[in-house]
């Protein structure tokens, strides 16, 4: 039998009881990195949204700290990012520290003050995060509508002047608007952008950076990050991406996007920040200024509500530091997880012998209580397949499957273990495959979790998986005609 929290996962974030969303006001200040989420404090389903708190100095584990902002009668507190105010530009510092200054959504109440109304809101915190006070002029920006939300305020500087940008979603017109502000108290309408999508979806959590190109400060991209839900690729919740530039006014789509969608997918504009199930609301953090790490809610509102974790429920990705790069002579987004070091690694290169025969044999048994990491390089004729059965005991598993002839890369969850929590969960993900002379994969394996990252981030997949039984078998498979070039199995902290 499973033993008790057999899912709790060892390094993605969980809170150790409860009900948790959305990553909110992700910060690094002063040697901290800052994790806020989206928590009802009272029980493993979603309700009185409260932020919740915790930290971490390396981003591999994390404390969890009291509750940060709870709900009262009057509003539940939604998601939202965090900034310090180094300039004291609201008026908040006592003068000894920069004020650390949430930005939430207040969802109103039916007995508050202003009943079914979305609307942005402040808190701040002189102690680091640990306390904080909600500002008395509150709401900041009330445009009067129900679906107002999700801020993600950062600092702008360029030839436009210096002041503060929030990008907000009206959700359910499918809309990223975009304010300014010199203060973080009275804000101005700037643009709004908007895009194809089905009609039913809603749009959220957006998030607006600038990354440089290959490299080079001199050359920039914006990138314009949207969760959508539902729409997303694979079904349900998911995290869209549109790369382009900002005047400190406008966001602008680059007009020549490479396709990459996979051959059964419409293509639309953009590209996906993840092809799986279970990335949604991802946002990056603040306070990084030479580098942007985003982290995403492994979950999926399709099926949220029902997956069998027990006292505790929903876990954070891995962080993933992005980047962009030019791959054929389009700007990508690039994907890196934020790991610890290996505290063991396997050269399993000839675990299958030569090519040429029928091959399959276990990379890892049992891989109880420890993340995983495998690492494929291998080239393939255009027929040959290969990939990872990932589970236990026998023959269940999740199978991720490397196939170049169809373009694509295969996660196959529907004999994962449990899966009959949700008619929805059951489920084939695909990710394009832009296969060069050599194919790449990643997968890290935690306790109800894979990520997969593909061609050294080109492509994620992200799902989770509740396999039965105590321990996680690991198992390489190829056709004959399949060379592997090195496979590597590493213990992760
Ligand atoms: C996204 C979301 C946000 C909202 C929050 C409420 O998952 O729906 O739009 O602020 O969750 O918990």
């Amino acid at each position: 039998a499973p033993t008790r929290d057999r899912y709790r996962p060892r390094l993605h974030y969980t809170p150790a009881r409860n009900w948790m969303n959305d990553p909110n006001g992700l910060i690094f200040h002063r040697g901290v990195y800052h994790l806020f989420y989206q928590h009802n404090p009272f029980g493993a389903d979603w309700g009185n949204m409260s932020w919740g708190h915790a930290t971490s100095t390396d981003l591999h584990t994390w404390a969890e700290q009291p509750v940060a902002i709870p709900c009262d009668d009057e509003e539940a507190i939604f998601s939202g990012s965090a900034v310090v105010d180094e300039r004291n530009t609201s008026g908040f510092g006592d003068g000894s520290a920069a004020p650390m200054v949430a930005v939430y959504t207040s969802a109103y109440g039916k007995e508050s003050s202003r009943p079914g109304i979305q609307a942005q809101s402040l808190a701040y915190s002189l102690d680091e995060g640990r306390t904080w006070t909600k500002y008395a002029g509150n709401p900041v920006l009330d445009r009067g509508s129900s679906d107002f939300r999700d801020p993600k305020v950062f600092w702008y500087e360029g030839p436009a002047g210096a002041y503060w940008v929030m990008a907000a979603v009206e959700a359910a017109e499918q809309r990223v608007l975009l304010y300014k502000s010199a203060d973080l108290i009275h804000w101005e309408y700037l643009s709004d952008f908007a895009a194809d999508g089905p009609p039913e979806s809603v749009w959220e959590c957006p998030d607006l950076f600038e990354l440089p190109l290959d490299g080079d400060p001199e050359r920039t991209v914006w990138a314009l990050i949207v969760s959508v839900n539902p729409g997303g690729v694979a079904g349900g919740s998911g995290t869209r991406y549109f790369l382009g530039s900002f005047d400190g006014v406008r966001f602008t789509e680059q007009s020549t996007q490479p396709s990459t969608a996979p051959p059964r997918e419409p293509s639309l504009r953009g590209s996906w920040l993840d092809w799986g199930r279970d990335y949604y609301a991802a946002v990056s953090f603040g306070g990084l200024p030479h580098r942007r790490v985003m982290m995403g809610w492994m979950n999926n509102w399709d099926y949220a509500a029902a997956t069998p974790t027990g006292v505790w429920r929903s876990a954070m990705s891995l962080p993933r530091e992005i980047t962009v790069r030019t791959v054929n002579g389009h700007p990508r987004l690039i994907q890196t997880p934020i790991v610890p070091p290996a505290a063991q690694t396997t050269d399993a290169t000839e675990v299958l012998g030569a090519a040429g025969s029928g091959r399959r044999a276990a990379l890892a048994t049992p891989a109880h209580g420890k993340v995983h990491r495998v690492s494929i390089s291998a080239t393939a004729p255009a027929a040959g397949t290969f990939g990872l059965r990932i589970g236990g005991p026998g023959a269940e598993g999740a199978r991720l499957t490397v196939d170049p002839a169809a373009g694509e890369i295969r996660l196959d969850r529907r004999g994962s273990g449990r899966v009959d929590f949700h008619q929805d969960f059951p489920s084939i993900e695909r990710a394009p495959l832009e296969a060069g002379e050599r194919m790449d994969l990643e997968v890290y394996i935690d306790a109800c979790s894979l990520e997969v990252f593909i061609q050294g981030g080109l492509a994620t997949i992200t799902d989770l998986v509740f396999p039965h039984g105590r321990d996680t078998e690991i198992e390489l498979f190829a056709d004959p005609s399949v060379v592997l070039a090195t496979v590597e199995v590493a213990v992760l902290g």
